[in-house]
């Protein structure tokens, strides 16, 4: 709605490397839409600066700035046009219940806007965060063919998050405005420190500061329906006003970092995309099967029958197994103080390892083990049970899979980039097929595609291509604010 800061300036920024074509151009749009004004709301007094934004949009980098009037926007005038209505779960809660119809003014002004431009990203600050959501169902609820891109709330050096309406603020109600990020800051601090929380506190607190509250809430950030403040991210937000100027703000509660599960079958692909990613995003990357492997290595070393339980058993006794997650690269792995990082790859090893991976006693063992290093999140892990058994609280979820006769062909060249001997394609399918079998059928925390995880399937896709999509599901689950490195 222009009154452009280095809010939108960081959005023009985002926006420059993301579109198919490269170099993209990046449109500005500047329109105050009298649709999400109430009829006591600030319309006529919201900030309006055209100049200055031009500057704020081309020093920023943009490639072209459109501030259309009312009648181009709405031929025939506002009350002329269709609605959208936005679905009452979706603004329920935070600025939906203060100001009604407000969502209903957002979500057509820019079904408006995307009909107009057609552009391929539609780039938007986590700042409105309740908006950035529900311009999301509005997408994909209406198939609209455009990317939503959500970019991390800007702030100034003291900590107030940037926005138009900041203009309006004398200095002094600034400073006095300046307890409504601190004190959410401190709520953030105090929960990832295992503190509870108090919202009549901070609301008390924020009244004696002379900001008047008109709600303080905790929510689910996705479906905005109320939440108790747990182990699962939340959002607490709250708007006030300071005198007549009406500030939000807002930050996300979680008790650890982040956690990514990806599951799925032998030979889709996993290690090598799951590793990739991990890194574009600060992650670490934790290789589950890989501790199986280890563990069927030293069965096989100690001549033990793999499908003896009890022998098995033995060797978890006094079992110290290490890995190395902060180390990009191929993980190295060392069981009882051998490096094991190159053998458990071999064919004899993958022959045992369904055997060995479906006693409870070493699925217990490593789930426990696994669980421990995921404890402050900041993690990927990949396997088969990592949504399911060992994070059924992971923030996103992705079931990777392929065809049998695709992931035949990929571990046929990782075979032969090893040095392995390779089989022929149909036996090596064979072998895959079985080792699906008897890892999705097994007692103990079968292979299977937990409820809330996203299917991805491979075939035709690159390396590349499923990386990036990953990213792009992460950052529909995880707000770019919580990311352990701010942006890529
Ligand atoms: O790389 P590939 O797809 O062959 O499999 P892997 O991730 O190295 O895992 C090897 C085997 O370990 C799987 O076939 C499973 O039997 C077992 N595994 C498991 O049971 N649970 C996990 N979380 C990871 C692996």
């Amino acid at each position: 709605m222009g009154a452009l800061h280095r809010g939108h300036g960081q959005l023009i920024k985002a926006a420059q490397g993301i579109g198919i074509v490269q170099p993209s151009s990046v449109l500005v749009s500047v329109f105050v839409n009298p649709l999400q004004f109430g009829p006591a709301e600030d319309f006529d007094s919201y900030p309006r600066d055209l100049d200055a934004d031009c500057e704020v949009a081309s020093a920023a980098g943009a490639s072209a700035l459109w501030a259309p009037s009312v009648d181009q926007v709405f031929p025939g005038g506002a009350s002329a046009q269709f609605r959208i209505q936005v679905p009452s779960q979706l603004q329920a809660h935070l600025c939906g219940a203060s100001r009604p119809g407000h969502f209903d003014g957002v979500a057509t002004v820019v079904a408006r806007l995307l009909a107009l431009v057609r552009p391929e990203v539609l780039v938007l600050g986590e700042k409105d965060w309740q908006q950035l959501i529900i311009l999301r169902h509005l997408v994909a609820d209406l198939g609209l063919p455009v990317k939503v891109r959500g970019v991390a709330t800007v702030r100034d050096d003291d900590c107030m998050a940037c926005s138009s309406r900041n203009r309006h603020l004398t200095a002094k109600q600034r400073q006095q405005a300046l307890i409504l990020p601190q004190l959410l800051a401190r709520a953030a601090r105090d929960v990832e420190d295992g503190k509870s929380l108090d919202l009549a506190r901070l609301r008390s607190a924020w009244e004696r500061s002379d900001l008047k509250v008109e709600y303080v809430e905790t929510v689910d950030p996705f479906d905005l329906q109320p939440l108790q403040v747990g182990r699962k991210l939340s959002l607490l937000a709250a708007a006030v006003r300071c005198g007549e100027t009406r500030l939000i703000d807002h930050t996300f509660l979680m008790s650890r970092k982040p956690i990514v599960a990806i599951d799925g079958p032998a030979g889709a692909g996993k290690s090598t995309v799951t590793r990739a990613f991990a890194e574009r995003l600060g992650l670490l990357y934790l290789d589950t099967g890989a501790m199986y492997r280890a563990v069927t290595w030293l069965i096989q070393k100690q001549e033990v029958d793999p499908h003896d339980p009890e022998a098995v058993n033995k060797n978890l006794e006094n079992l110290k197994l290490e890995l190395d997650l902060s180390q990009s690269g191929s993980q190295r792995v060392r069981i009882n103080g051998h490096d094991v990082t190159e053998e458990i790859r071999s064919p004899d090893v993958t022959t045992s390892v369904s055997a060995v991976a479906a006693h409870g006693c070493v699925r217990n063992a490593l789930t426990a083990q696994q669980q421990r290093m995921g404890i402050n999140g900041g993690l990927v892990a990949e396997g088969r049970d990592i949504g399911t058994a060992v994070f059924p609280d992971a923030d996103l979820k992705v079931f990777l899979t392929a065809s049998p006769a695709e992931r035949a062909r990929r571990r046929a060249l990782d075979l032969q980039n090893r040095g392995f001997p390779v089989p022929d394609l149909v036996e090596l399918e064979a072998q895959i097929e079985e080792r699906d079998r008897s890892d999705s059928t097994r007692e103990f925390a079968p292979l299977l595609q937990a409820d809330d995880a996203v299917e991805l399937i491979s075939d035709g896709m690159s390396i590349d291509q499923v990386i990036e999509t990953l990213i792009d599901l992460f950052r529909q689950q995880v707000p770019e604010e919580v990311w352990p490195k701010p942006s890529i």
